[in-house]
């Protein structure tokens, strides 16, 4: 198993659109497991492969607070979702350090393949209703902050990208010492 470095916004390759998975090889089991990993370790409670700049749709979701409650979706699906909103505190581990409030259906019906191909339906709410629409949104190329007006979105931008800068700086100045 390794560890996958994780893509940070506003990296454009967070924007690619993910493909269906076809083959359900040992390739994809050893993606499931180092997604997994890479989740765990962060940690997070989801990770889409789009964010390790694997463009497939796969994704990893644990909301357990036990943390051994592992949900593998492949080529997920939302087959229905709920007239009922509800606004929810998001974060992601491609944005770190934001949480913003986001609206989304609160419950949702998920039909996704698991990593041997086995079709599996179920019902989701609460922080699992919003981390399966918020990982499958990572699949289409969209992050959370796009739900956010423009001036919060570029602030987040900026905050961002200087915070790559500094960190690049503050690793060239180790390579240095
Ligand atoms: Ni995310």
């Amino acid at each position: 198993m390794a560890l996958l470095p994780i893509l940070r916004y506003p990296d454009p390759r967070l924007h690619k659109i993910a493909k269906p998975v076809t083959s359900f090889d040992q390739r994809l089991k050893t993606l499931v497991a180092d997604m997994a990993e890479t989740m765990y370790e962060a940690p997070g409670v989801g990770l889409a492969a789009t964010q390790i700049d694997v463009h497939e749709q796969v994704i990893v979701i644990d909301v357990s607070d036990t943390r051994d409650q592992l949900r593998v979706l492949v080529n997920p699906e939302i087959v229905w979702a709920s007239e009922e909103k509800r606004v929810y505190d998001e974060g992601c581990l491609s944005v770190p350090g934001i949480y913003d409030g986001v609206e989304r259906p609160a419950r949702v019906r998920v039909k996704a393949l698991n990593a041997d191909g086995q079709m599996q339906e179920f019902d989701a709410d609460g922080l699992l209703a919003v981390c399966v629409q918020h990982e499958m949104d990572h699949l289409k190329g969209k992050v959370f902050v796009e739900y956010l007006s423009p001036l919060k979105r570029n602030r987040i931008k900026t905050r961002l990208q200087k915070e790559e800068r500094e960190q690049k700086k503050e690793r060239t100045a180790a390579a240095v010492r």
